[in-house]
Protein backbone atom coordinates (compact mmCIF):
# COMPACT_ATOMS: atom_id res chain seq x y z
CA UNK A 1 0.00 0.00 0.00
CA UNK A 2 1.37 3.35 -1.34
CA UNK A 3 1.28 6.05 1.49
CA UNK A 4 3.42 8.99 2.98
CA UNK A 5 5.57 9.86 5.98
CA UNK A 6 7.23 13.08 6.96
CA UNK A 7 10.72 12.80 7.49
CA UNK A 8 13.44 15.17 8.86
CA UNK A 9 16.95 15.33 8.44
CA UNK A 10 17.99 17.14 11.70
CA UNK A 11 20.15 19.92 12.55
CA UNK A 12 22.92 17.26 13.71
CA UNK A 13 22.77 16.01 10.69
CA UNK A 14 22.94 18.84 8.08
CA UNK A 15 26.06 19.95 10.22
CA UNK A 16 27.48 16.81 9.73
CA UNK A 17 26.94 16.60 5.73
CA UNK A 18 25.04 13.55 6.34
CA UNK A 19 22.23 14.64 3.79
CA UNK A 20 23.30 12.62 0.71
CA UNK A 21 24.14 10.02 2.22
CA UNK A 22 20.21 10.13 3.99
CA UNK A 23 18.51 11.35 0.78
CA UNK A 24 20.48 7.72 -0.52
CA UNK A 25 19.14 5.31 1.52
CA UNK A 26 14.95 6.89 1.32
CA UNK A 27 15.49 6.40 -2.24
CA UNK A 28 17.25 2.93 -2.52
CA UNK A 29 14.36 1.44 -0.02
CA UNK A 30 11.66 2.55 -2.64
CA UNK A 31 10.78 6.17 -0.78
CA UNK A 32 10.57 8.86 -3.36
CA UNK A 33 11.21 12.00 -1.54
CA UNK A 34 7.39 14.06 -3.19
CA UNK A 35 8.08 17.51 -1.18
CA UNK A 36 11.59 18.76 0.40
CA UNK A 37 12.64 21.75 1.84
CA UNK A 38 15.66 23.40 3.75
CA UNK A 39 14.27 25.36 6.86
CA UNK A 40 15.31 26.52 10.59
CA UNK A 41 12.84 26.19 12.82
CA UNK A 42 11.47 28.89 15.16
CA UNK A 43 11.39 27.24 18.66
CA UNK A 44 7.53 28.05 18.42
CA UNK A 45 6.93 26.11 15.67
CA UNK A 46 9.45 23.42 17.36
CA UNK A 47 7.11 23.21 19.78
CA UNK A 48 4.09 22.69 17.47
CA UNK A 49 5.83 20.10 15.96
CA UNK A 50 6.01 17.99 19.13
CA UNK A 51 3.16 18.88 21.52
CA UNK A 52 2.46 15.63 21.94
CA UNK A 53 5.82 15.33 24.08
CA UNK A 54 5.26 18.40 25.67
CA UNK A 55 5.33 17.16 29.25
CA UNK A 56 8.07 15.12 28.56
CA UNK A 57 11.22 16.19 30.49
CA UNK A 58 13.39 16.24 26.87
CA UNK A 59 10.80 18.62 25.69
CA UNK A 60 12.45 21.88 26.11
CA UNK A 61 15.74 20.84 25.31
CA UNK A 62 14.58 18.50 22.03
CA UNK A 63 12.90 21.80 20.47
CA UNK A 64 16.14 24.01 21.43
CA UNK A 65 17.75 21.86 19.35
CA UNK A 66 15.69 21.19 16.38
CA UNK A 67 16.02 24.95 16.14
CA UNK A 68 19.00 25.26 16.46
CA UNK A 69 20.24 25.09 12.90
CA UNK A 70 18.89 24.19 9.20
CA UNK A 71 17.00 21.05 8.99
CA UNK A 72 15.89 19.09 5.62
CA UNK A 73 12.18 18.55 6.19
CA UNK A 74 10.85 15.90 3.60
CA UNK A 75 7.51 13.87 2.70
CA UNK A 76 8.33 10.45 1.27
CA UNK A 77 6.01 8.64 -0.69
CA UNK A 78 5.92 4.78 -1.14
CA UNK A 79 5.17 0.81 0.21
CA UNK A 80 4.55 1.00 3.73
CA UNK A 81 6.39 4.53 4.01
CA UNK A 82 6.06 5.45 7.37
CA UNK A 83 7.29 1.44 9.08
CA UNK A 84 9.92 0.94 6.13
CA UNK A 85 11.44 4.55 7.23
CA UNK A 86 11.31 3.39 10.66
CA UNK A 87 12.84 0.16 9.92
CA UNK A 88 15.60 2.24 7.94
CA UNK A 89 16.19 5.29 11.30
CA UNK A 90 16.47 2.34 14.22
CA UNK A 91 15.83 2.45 17.33
CA UNK A 92 15.58 6.65 19.17
CA UNK A 93 19.02 6.10 20.88
CA UNK A 94 21.47 5.52 18.03
CA UNK A 95 23.79 3.21 20.71
CA UNK A 96 20.48 0.77 20.26
CA UNK A 97 19.88 0.76 16.78
CA UNK A 98 20.82 -1.93 14.71
CA UNK A 99 24.04 -2.14 11.80
CA UNK A 100 23.06 -0.12 8.64
CA UNK A 101 20.51 2.23 10.30
CA UNK A 102 20.64 5.93 9.62
CA UNK A 103 20.84 6.34 13.40
CA UNK A 104 24.11 3.99 13.85
CA UNK A 105 25.60 5.43 11.10
CA UNK A 106 24.88 9.53 11.80
CA UNK A 107 23.31 9.66 15.72
CA UNK A 108 25.27 10.86 18.30
CA UNK A 109 23.07 10.02 21.37
CA UNK A 110 19.27 9.29 21.87
CA UNK A 111 19.10 14.04 21.54
CA UNK A 112 21.63 14.24 18.49
CA UNK A 113 19.73 11.33 16.45
CA UNK A 114 20.34 12.36 12.86
CA UNK A 115 16.20 11.72 11.65
CA UNK A 116 12.54 12.04 12.61
CA UNK A 117 10.42 10.02 10.45
CA UNK A 118 6.36 9.79 11.77
CA UNK A 119 4.98 6.58 13.71
CA UNK A 120 1.78 6.04 12.54
CA UNK A 121 -0.58 7.48 9.58
CA UNK A 122 -2.19 9.89 11.92
CA UNK A 123 1.03 11.39 12.63
CA UNK A 124 2.04 11.26 9.24
CA UNK A 125 -0.90 12.87 8.28
CA UNK A 126 -0.82 16.11 11.05
CA UNK A 127 3.51 16.35 10.24
CA UNK A 128 2.95 16.64 6.49
CA UNK A 129 0.21 19.09 6.82
CA UNK A 130 2.43 21.20 9.49
CA UNK A 131 5.08 21.72 6.86
CA UNK A 132 3.59 21.48 3.75
CA UNK A 133 0.18 22.85 1.99
CA UNK A 134 -1.15 19.88 -0.61
CA UNK A 135 0.02 22.18 -3.95
CA UNK A 136 3.74 21.32 -3.14
CA UNK A 137 3.53 18.28 -2.53
CA UNK A 138 4.50 16.26 -6.11
CA UNK A 139 3.29 12.45 -6.49
S1 LIG B 1 9.46 7.70 19.42
O1 LIG B 1 10.14 7.79 18.14
O2 LIG B 1 8.38 8.71 19.53
O3 LIG B 1 9.00 6.35 19.73
O4 LIG B 1 10.59 8.01 20.43
P1 LIG B 1 10.50 8.65 21.85
O5 LIG B 1 11.45 7.93 22.69
O6 LIG B 1 9.08 8.68 22.29
O7 LIG B 1 11.05 10.10 21.59
C1 LIG B 1 10.28 11.10 20.98
C2 LIG B 1 11.19 12.16 20.45
O8 LIG B 1 11.93 12.73 21.53
C3 LIG B 1 13.33 12.59 21.31
N1 LIG B 1 13.94 12.23 22.58
C4 LIG B 1 14.80 13.02 23.25
N2 LIG B 1 15.30 14.21 22.96
C5 LIG B 1 16.18 14.75 23.86
N3 LIG B 1 16.57 14.14 24.99
C6 LIG B 1 16.08 12.93 25.30
N4 LIG B 1 16.46 12.35 26.45
C7 LIG B 1 15.16 12.31 24.41
N5 LIG B 1 14.47 11.13 24.41
C8 LIG B 1 13.74 11.12 23.28
C9 LIG B 1 13.49 11.49 20.30
O9 LIG B 1 14.66 11.70 19.52
C10 LIG B 1 12.24 11.63 19.48
O10 LIG B 1 12.42 12.62 18.48
P2 LIG B 1 11.85 12.39 17.03
O11 LIG B 1 12.18 13.62 16.28
O12 LIG B 1 10.37 12.17 17.17
O13 LIG B 1 12.56 11.19 16.51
Amino acid sequence: MSERTLAIIKPDAVKKNAVGDIINRYEQAGLKPVAMKLMQMSKPVAEGFYAVHKARPFFDSLCTFMSSGPAVVIVLQGDNAIKKNRELMGATDPAKADANTIRKAHGANIEFNAVHGSDSPETAAFETAYFFPGMEIFS
